[in-house]
């Protein structure tokens, strides 16, 4: 029986994993955080006291670099040689960092690699920046969530506060907004609009809304393709 592949890309902050997540949990599809394993990578390189910028240094810590990711009851869990770092790779720190190695073709190339062996079998939820564009150009279904940079920062904001950390609304806003930029103009599988992908903005919804709206759009698209 073929599999079925959801592709969800967007910006940082639109939502883009707890709603990916609920969409997993809702259809018992595994879910795929392909932000986390850049995030892993950035995490090696900071540890190491590289610069992420540094595309030779980083490409350094590629052969030692062994992720693998396995689920629990809260979902994905993600190990950098051997190590739990699941909650390690949250910090804004490593959110800057793990934009900066996106950049590098060669860090691209590994995880995409990784990406697709855990997509081969499985029916999917995947989401990042480039799923639908690059990593699984053929996913039945892809979504691109989008919501304003006032709206993204605000849900990163509210969600570091909860968890205690104590970083500035402002200083949130800046890392978003450096991230949008850096995410959109790297020359190697940018976050762009697939041709195929429905464009729903998320801004001011409630997150169960949010689910709702998407969860409706890819069941019409699978009944859609069912009847093919
Ligand atoms: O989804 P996230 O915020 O955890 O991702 C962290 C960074 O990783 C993001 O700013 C860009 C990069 N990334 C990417 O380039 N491609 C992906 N498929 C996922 C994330």
């Amino acid at each position: 029986m073929s599999t079925v592949k959801i592709a969800i890309d967007g910006p940082a902050g639109a939502g883009k994993s707890t709603i990916s997540k609920a969409i997993a949990e809702t259809l018992d599809f595994i879910y795929i955080d392909t932000g986390a394993m850049y995030r892993t990578v950035a995490l090696k390189a900071i540890t190491n006291h590289i610069d992420t910028k540094d595309a030779q240094a980083v490409c350094s810590v590629l052969d030692d670099l062994n992720i693998t990711i396995r689920y629990d009851k809260n979902g994905q869990v993600i190990f950098l040689n051997g190590k739990d770092v699941t909650k390690e790779i949250r910090t804004p720190d490593v959110s800057i960092g793990a934009s900066d190695v996106a950049v590098i073709p060669e860090v691209r190339l590994k995880l995409v690699q990784l990406q697709r062996e855990l997509a081969s079998d499985n029916n999917v939820v995947m989401d990042g920046r480039d799923v639908g564009t690059y990593v699984l150009p053929d996913a039945d279904i892809k979504i691109f969530l989008t919501a304003s940079v006032d709206d993204r920062a605000k849900r990163r904001y509210e969600e570091m506060l909860e968890k205690g950390c104590e970083y500035s609304f402002n200083e949130i806003k800046k890392d978003i907004e450096y991230r949008d930029q850096n995410d959109r103009n790297r020359a190697f599988a940018p976050l762009k609009i697939a041709e195929d992908a429905v464009v729903l903005d998320t801004s001011g919804n409630e997150l169960h809304e949010s689910i709702e709206m998407i969860l409706k759009v890819i069941m019409g698209k699978m009944n859609k393709n069912d009847e093919k």
